[in-house]
């Protein structure tokens, strides 16, 4: 599958702009992409109870639901500047289940598997194991 990934940085850059970083200063832009090509996008929140704040990679998947669209195969997150960024650890394991280990993750030097940089993550099955253990 060829990915367009100047047309998904320069969407995440796009909605960078858009993003409410008043305390931080630090406007992040996420832009993914589906199988089919559904592109869809989201950018951090901030708020003035700090650890309220969503980043730009929870606005993305909660529009990749909005909008109907598959698991992701395709994801770019940037600052303002349209520089690529790595995401947060709590936001590679919400990309995860999005759109699983073999997402791919832009980056300065070449996209890279979210599977890399989340190893041994914990997923639906180590939640069913755990259920299946009668420790309720
Ligand atoms: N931020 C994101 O939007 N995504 C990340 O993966 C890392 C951090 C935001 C949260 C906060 O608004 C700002 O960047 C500074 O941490």
């Amino acid at each position: 599958m060829d990915i367009d990934w100047a047309a998904l940085r320069t969407a995440a850059a796009a909605v960078a702009a858009r993003a409410h970083a008043p305390y931080s200063g630090l406007r992040v832009g996420a832009a993914g992409r589906d199988r089919d090509g559904t592109v869809v996008a989201g950018c951090n929140v901030e708020n003035a109870s700090y650890g309220l704040t969503l980043c730009a990679e929870c606005g993305l998947v909660s529009a990749q639901h909005a909008a109907g669209a598959g698991p992701l195969v395709a994801v770019s997150v940037v600052a303002a500047d349209g520089a690529p960024l790595v995401p947060c650890g709590r936001c590679r394991q919400l990309l995860l289940e999005a759109g699983g280990p073999e997402l791919l993750l832009d980056a300065d030097d070449g996209p890279q598997r979210l599977g890399d940089l989340l190893p041994a993550a914990f997923t639906g099955d180590d939640l069913a194991r755990g259920q299946g253990g009668g420790n309720a």
